[in-house]
C-alpha cells in the first residue's frame, strides 16, 4: 500500500493534463519561446501570444463550432477540417493528431500544428482573429512584464 499515494498523485497529474488549463499570459510566452515560436516564420512571440488571447483567452479547453460542421480546438483554435482528425468524416488531419489532443495542458503539439499551419501562403493570417486584433498593432504590451 506504500505507493498509492504516488499512484494517485499519477493519476491526478494524468487527469488535470486531460482537463486542460487556462495559462498565464507570462507563463504561455516563456512556453512558447521555448518551443522556439519566437520569430518563427517572421512573427515575434508578440504576435503569437496576442493571437492565443483572441483565440481562446489562453484556454486550452475551448472547443467552438463553426458553421460548416468542423470544429476549433485548443489554445490556438485550430480546426478540425484539414489539420486534426474528429471522425466525423474523411479529412486529411495534416496534423497527424487527434483533435482532442488540442484540448489538454500539454501544448507543445499544438505548437508543432501551429507551425505547419503558419507556413501556409497566408502566414498568421490564417487566424482571422490574429489578421483582425493583432497584425500591424502594438502588440509588445502582450510580453509586458514578462521574465523571458
Ligand atoms: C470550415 O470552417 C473553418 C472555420 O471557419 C475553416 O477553417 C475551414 O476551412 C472550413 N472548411 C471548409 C471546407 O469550408
Amino acid at each position: 500500500m506504500r505507493c498509492l499515494p504516488l499512484l494517485l498523485q499519477l493519476l491526478l497529474c494524468f487527469a488535470s493534463s486531460i482537463e486542460g488549463k487556462i495559462f498565464e499570459r507570462c507563463e504561455l510566452a516563456k512556453l512558447l519561446k521555448n518551443y522556439g515560436l519566437d520569430g518563427y516564420r517572421g512573427y515575434s512571440l508578440a504576435d503569437w501570444v496576442c493571437m492565443a488571447f483572441y483565440e481562446s483567452g489562453f484556454d486550452t479547453k475551448i472547443v467552438r463550432p463553426e458553421a460548416n460542421g468542423s470544429t476549433s480546438n485548443g489554445i490556438f483554435q485550430i480546426n478540425s477540417y484539414l489539420w486534426c482528425e474528429d471522425y466525423k468524416r474523411f479529412k486529411p488531419n495534416i496534423c497527424q493528431m487527434h483533435c482532442s489532443d488540442l484540448l489538454t495542458s500539454y501544448i507543445r503539439d499544438d505548437v508543432a500544428c501551429a507551425m505547419r499551419i503558419v507556413q501556409g501562403p497566408k502566414g498568421l493570417g490564417a487566424w482571422k482573429k490574429w489578421k483582425k486584433n493583432c497584425e500591424g498593432e502594438d502588440v509588445d504590451i502582450w510580453l509586458k512584464g514578462c521574465e523571458l
